[in-house]
């Protein structure tokens, strides 16, 4: 009899342990603890036993009872369990998102430049920060006295290599191989040995751009940049144009645009392209003539974001960065 239960306990503790749901717990239960149970079968012939015996064994099927009861109990909490996770669902819970990112405030103001620009035929063209002295300066008639050939200004590696210092050296890059027409723009990024503040880093984001064909005026760059100022600030913004001097290019002019407290700041440089620029890339200059630009794409990120000091463009902040900048 000790066997037989000692048999019993082990076969339903394996049996409970498989149950794969609480209907089938429950028919376990009621055949081995049931009233007319295995377990009370079993203990039934105990009234014949001796005496020392029948307590003995019915001690045993005590803790026989309990094991089983306690093994049906914690099978039944943890059915109980997954059942919950399974069939819990509740549809008026907000969803959680997947964290998305944003768009960093200067690949949108680059974006959309591209694409203004591409609605006019321009396509767009890149070269290496890493540039020649002769490609960066002296083609585009920045003499070795110039002064933002000065080595307080511009990264050198040796007297022929450089970093950047403006986007302006992809236009020789680009004319030297290519045939007008062209229209291009080159976003990328330039370097220079300004001291950090509000409103300069030593690398940024400039936006150039070339048109060198046989017709184009000075009138079709003004009215190209106004455009492009309107596009990106809002009709409403007032833009304005002033003589300044770029070697590069002649006559040369800047642009400034108001901020919201109209204050005028300056975002870009331009001109038509000199013709001992484009002789100097192999383009007959009494055929063709061009005009270029150069803007700084931080500063339109400022202005069209409201960003007051540029160190936060560049600070991965993402406070800053999670912020939806519109
Ligand atoms: N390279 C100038 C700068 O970094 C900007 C510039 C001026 C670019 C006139 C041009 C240009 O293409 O024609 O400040």
């Amino acid at each position: 009899m000790r066997n037989k239960l000692l048999n019993l306990k082990n076969q339903a503790l394996a049996l409970i342990h498989q149950t794969p749901d609480k209907k089938e717990l429950e028919r376990l239960r009621i055949q081995y603890l049931g009233r007319k149970g295995t377990v009370n079968t079993i203990l039934k012939g105990i009234l014949k036993l001796e005496d020392q015996e029948k307590a003995n064994i019915g001690r045993l099927g005590n803790d026989v009872k309990t094991a089983i009861t306690q093994a049906i109990s914690s099978k039944h909490q943890q059915l109980s369990k997954t059942t919950i996770k399974k069939e819990f669902f509740d549809p008026t819970q907000p969803p959680q998102l997947p964290q998305l990112g944003n768009l960093h405030p200067i690949t949108k103001i680059i974006n959309q430049v591209e694409d203004i620009f591409s609605r006019f035929g321009f396509t767009i063209a890149s070269g290496p920060e890493i540039e020649w002295d002769e490609i960066n300066f002296q083609k585009l008639l920045l003499g070795p006295d110039h002064p933002s050939r000065d080595t307080q200004e511009t990264y050198y590696f040796d007297d022929k290599q450089l970093l950047r210092v403006h986007t302006s050296s992809v236009q020789i890059r680009y004319m030297q191989q290519h045939k007008p027409p062209i229209r291009i723009i080159s976003p990328g990024r330039v370097y220079r040995r300004d001291t950090i503040d509000a409103t300069h880093l030593p690398s940024f984001y400039q936006i150039e751009g070339l048109i060198v064909d046989d017709k184009t005026t000075l009138t079709d760059l003004l009215g190209m940049l106004e455009h492009t100022a309107k596009q990106l600030f809002g009709q409403q913004r007032k833009v304005r144009f002033y003589g300044h001097h770029f070697p590069y290019t002649e006559p040369s002019l800047e642009v400034e645009v108001q901020d919201k407290t109209n204050k005028w700041l300056e975002i870009l440089g331009c001109g038509m392209v000199h013709p001992q620029v484009l002789e100097n890339c192999h383009i007959n200059s009494k055929k063709y003539q061009g005009w270029a630009f150069g803007m700084g794409a931080d500063r339109l990120a400022m202005l069209k974001y409201n960003i007051t000091d540029i160190r936060d463009l560049y600070g991965g902040n993402l406070r800053f960065l999670n912020y939806e900048h519109t």
